[in-house]
C-alpha cells in the first residue's frame, strides 16, 4: 500500500524525553511558526512506556500528543525497538548481540539486541502491541516509523539466538544435507556436514576464511531476519492503523533487501541523509570531487525502493559523536541545498535531524537546528527558508524522476562482492565512476534493482541500462535481459560478468557464462591489473580511456563488432570492448572495470550523454535533475560548490523560485538551487 505525500511537507525529529515539559509548547509553537508541521518521536523512548517489565504507562506521551493536537502538529510515532531497556538486557541477556569472537555487546549504546532472540521478538511485539493500542487513534498520529535504523551501527550477528535461528533459516532453504553440502561445495577442504547441528553461523577460523557460499547465505540470513522482525511490527500496527496513516522506517544499510521489506511491512521508505560525511575531519578535499554531491548516488538508491520517498532525517548542523565522527557545520545555503538535493531526487516529506541539539549523551556534537542555547539562528532561518520554496514548488509534489539510462542492481551480486574480495574490488570503484561519469554527463539515471518478479517492462523504460559487473548470473535474469535486448534495449555489461551461480560458485562456462549468446563475446583470458605495469587503458577512437582493476580479453563472436581494444600489458591490441547487434537491441561488453572518461564516452556513443542540452548547458559543477508531472517537465539545477557557477538556459524558463524569466546566461550563487518549468 503505497504512501504518497499530499504535499511538501517539512518536518523534525523531536525528543519530548530530552527537555522538561514546561519547552514542549513553546517548543511547538516555534516549529510550527518556522513552518514545521510534522514531527517524529518515541523511537529510543521504550521506558517511558514500560518502565519495568509489564508496567505500562501511557501518559507522558498522551500529554505530548495532546498538546501537539492542540497546536496544530502532526507526529510520526516510532515503535522503541533500537534501544532495550536495561531491565530487559539484564533478565533476558540471550536477547544481546555478539561480535564474531563471542563478545556481547552490552547495554549503553544503541541496537544491541538480535532479531532472533524468541523473547525479544515476544517483548518488543508486546510493547508495539500496547503502544499502538493507545496511539494509533490519536488524531494526531499520522505515521509510524518501524524502531530505526535496521542494521545501522552493526550489521552482523553472532548470538546464539542467530545460530540457532541460523540453522532453521537453512534448513528450511536446502531441506537435506547433501543439497547443502552441493550449495556450500563443502568437498573443498574437507567441510561436509553429516549433521544439522554441525551447521553454524561464521565463526572465528584459521585466517578468518568463511565457506563463501555460506557467508553469501548468511548475508541473507541477516537480512531476512531483519525484514521479518519489521514485518512483525508492521502486521501489529496495521491492525491499529487509522485510515490514511502510513508505516515507515528509516533505511539503507547493509544486508538488508529493501525492496521486499518495503512490499511486506511499509507504505512508504524514509532515508537518513548527512551530506557532510563528505567534509569529516582528515579526509582530503579535492575541489574537483563531488563531495555532498554524492550522496544523490544514495538518493538514486532511496527512489528505486520508493520512487517517492521521505527523509527522516535531513542534516541540519556540524556533526560528531563523543566517541567518533567530527564534521563542520553546514556553510551559509548548504542546509537548503541538501534539503533541495532530497526533493530534486523524490523526497516529498523532508524532517531535520533534530529540533536542538542534545545536551547530553553521545550525540553532543550532533547539531540540530537549534544550539544548546535555544536562541534563534541562522539555521532555524534557513529551514523556513526552506519550507517557503517549498511552498512555491507545491505543483511539482509526487512528480516522477525523468531519466536518461538505467543501472541495474541486484542483491545476490551486491552481498557476494561483500563476501568476495575479487568481486568487491570491483564493485564500489565501478559504481562510484558511473555516477561520476553520469554527474559530469548531465545524464540523470535510476536505479533498476532485479528481483523474482521484475518484469521486462520495468527494464523497457530505459533506453540503455549497464550492469557493471554481475559475476552471479540466473537463467531467469539472462532471460529477462535477453528480452530487454531483444524488444530494442542498449544493454552495458563490465568486466567478470557472468562467472558465478547464485550459490556463489564458478560456472564451467566461458564467460560471460549466461549471457555468451548475448554479448557475442567469449573471455579468453583474464588478469587484475599488475601494479609492476602502466596504469591500463582501452584505446577508443584514439582516446586512451583508463580501464582500471581488471582486464577481459574478449574474442568476438562472427557478427560481433570491436570497438576498441586493450592498449596496455601483454594483450594491448587485443579486443576490449564489443558490439553485438541482438534482436532490436544491442550489448556492449566492456572489459575492464569502468572509469568516468570510459562511462562518458560510452552514455556518448549510446546516445544518453547530455540528454538535456538542448534546454540547458551546465558546468560540470552543477547537477541536473529533472521530473515529470502531468505532462510538465522541471529543470532542477543545484550548485555543489562555494562559488557561483554560470548555467546557460537555452530558451526562456520561468523560475518557479524567483518567478522571473529566465534565458541565456544566469549565475547560479555559491550553494544555490533554482528550479525552471521546462514546457
Ligand atoms: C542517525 C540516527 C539518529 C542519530 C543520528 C546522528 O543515524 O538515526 O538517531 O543518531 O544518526 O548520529
Amino acid at each position: 500500500m503505497a504512501h504518497q505525500w499530499k504535499q511538501y511537507t517539512v518536518g523534525t525529529c523531536y525528543y519530548p524525553e530530552h527537555w522538561p515539559e514546561e519547552m514542549w509548547q513553546s517548543d511547538v509553537k516555534r516549529m510550527l511558526a518556522a513552518g514545521i508541521t510534522v514531527i517524529r518521536i518515541a523511537e529510543f523512548a521504550w521506558n517511558k512506556c514500560e518502565p519495568r517489565e509489564g508496567e505500562f504507562t501511557f501518559d507522558f506521551f498522551q500529554r505530548f500528543l495532546d498538546l501537539c493536537q492542540q497546536e496544530g502538529m502532526q507526529v510520526i510515532f516510532s515503535t522503541p525497538t533500537a534501544t532495550p531497556p536495561a531491565w530487559l538486557t539484564q533478565k533476558y541477556p540471550e536477547v544481546l548481540n555478539c561480535r564474531l569472537d563471542g563478545a556481547v555487546y552490552r547495554h549503553g549504546g544503541r541496537r544491541h539486541y538480535n532479531y532472533n532472540a524468541p523473547v525479544y521478538r515476544c517483548l518488543s511485539a508486546r510493547i508495539v502491541e500496547q503502544i499502538a493500542a493507545r496511539y494509533a487513534g490519536h488524531p494526531a498520529v499520522i505515521g509510524w516509523q518501524i524502531d530505526n535504523e535496521l542494521n545501522c551501527e552493526v550489521d552482523e550477528f553472532y548470538s546464539q539466538a542467530a545460530d540457532d535461528a541460523f540453522r532453521v533459516w537453512v534448513r528450511d532453504k536446502y531441506q537435506t544435507l547433501p543439497e547443502l553440502n552441493k550449495a556450500w561445495g563443502t568437498a573443498f577442504w574437507n567441510q561436509g556436514y553429516t549433521d544439522w547441528q554441525q551447521v553454524h553461523l561464521p565463526r572465528p577460523t584459521v585466517r578468518g576464511t568463511i565457506n563463501p557460499h555460506l557467508h553469501l547465505d548468511y548475508l541473507r540470513f541477516i537480512s531476512a531476519s531483519a525484514v521479518r522482525f519489521c514485518t512483525m511490527q508492521s502486521e501489529i500496527l496495521r491492525r491499529h492503523l487509522r485510515k490514511g496513516c502510513f508505516i515507515t522506517t528509516n533505511g539503507l544499510f547493509d544486508y538488508v533487501d529493501n525492496h521486499r521489506m518495503t512490499d511486506e511491512a511499509l507504505d512508504i521508505y524514509s532515508y537518513d541523509s548527512y551530506p557532510d560525511f563528505a567534509f569529516e575531519l582528515g579526509r582530503t578535499i579535492d575541489h574537483n570531487d563531488l563531495n555532498d554531491r554524492s550522496w544523490s548516488m544514495k538518493l538514486t538508491n532511496v527512489r528505486a525502493i520508493s520512487p517517492n520517498f521521505m527523509i527522516m532525517e535531513q542534516q541540519s548542523g556540524g556533526n560528531g559523536w563523543t566517541t567518533r565522527l567530527e564534521a563542520p557545520a553546514p556553510r551559509p545555503g548548504q542546509l537548503t541545498l541538501w534539503a533541495m538535493q532530497s526533493l530534486a531526487h523524490g523526497a516529498d516529506c523532508i524532517s531535520f535531524f533534530r529540533w536542538r541539539t542534545s545536551i547530553m549523551g553521545t550525540e553532543i556534537y550532533w547539531h540540530g537546528i537549534l544550539d544548546y542555547d535555544n536562541r534563534d539562528n541562522r539555521r532555524l532561518g534557513e529551514v523556513a527558508q526552506v519550507g517557503e520554496m517549498l511552498r512555491k514548488l507545491q505543483p511539482l509534489c509526487g512528480a516522477a524522476h525523468k531519466a536518461a539510462f538505467g543501472v541495474i542492481r541486484d542483491y545476490d551480486n551486491e552481498w557476494d562482492a561483500r563476501v568476495d574480495a575479487w568481486h568487491g574490488r570491483l564493485h564500489d570503484p565501478s559504481r562510484w565512476e558511473i555516477f561520476e561519469g553520469a554527474q559530469r554527463s548531465h545524464a540523470p539515471y535510476d536505479e533498476v534493482w532485479l528481483g523474482k518478479d521484475t518484469e521486462v517492462a520495468e527494464l523497457a523504460k530505459y533506453p540503455v541500462l549497464i550492469y557493471p559487473h554481475a559475476g552471479i548470473m540466473t537463467e531467469a535474469r539472462a532471460k529477462l535481459l535477453e528480452d530487454y535486448v531483444q524488444q530494442g534495449g542498449t544493454l552495458i555489461i563490465g568486466c567478470r560478468t557472468g562467472y558465478k551461480d547464485a550459490t556463489g560458485k564458478c560456472v564451467m562456462l566461458p564467460q560471460p557464462g549466461l549471457l555468451g549468446k548475448l554479448s557475442g563475446s567469449d573471455v579468453t583470458d583474464f588478469t587484475f591489473a599488475s601494479p609492476a605495469e602502466e596504469a591500463p587503458t582501452i584505446l577508443w577512437d584514439g582516446e586512451a580511456l583508463p580501464a582500471p582493476i581488471f582486464a577481459d580479453i574478449l574474442h568476438p563472436a562472427e557478427d560481433t563488432k570491436v570497438l576498441a581494444c586493450h592498449n596496455t600489458s601483454y594483450f594491448k591490441g587485443q579486443p576490449a570492448l564489443t558490439e553485438h547487434p541482438y534482436g532490436a537491441g544491442r550489448v556492449l561488453h566492456w572489459g575492464a572495470g569502468f572509469s568516468v572518461a570510459a562511462v562518458r564516452k560510452l552514455l556518448s556513443y549510446t546516445g544518453v550523454a547530455e540528454p538535456f542540452q538542448d534546454v540547458a548547458q551546465l558546468p560540470e559543477n552543477v547537477e541536473l535533475v529533472v521530473r515529470e508531472k502531468d505532462g510538465k517537465q522541471y529543470l532542477f539545477v543545484l550548485n555543489y560548490k562555494s562559488w557561483t557557477e554560470t548555467i546557460r538556459l537555452q530558451k526562456p524558463m520561468k523560475s518557479l523560485l524567483s518567478g522571473e524569466v529566465r534565458q541565456g546566461d544566469v549565475a547560479l550563487p555559491a550553494y544555490g538551487v533554482d528550479v525552471f518549468e521546462m514546457n
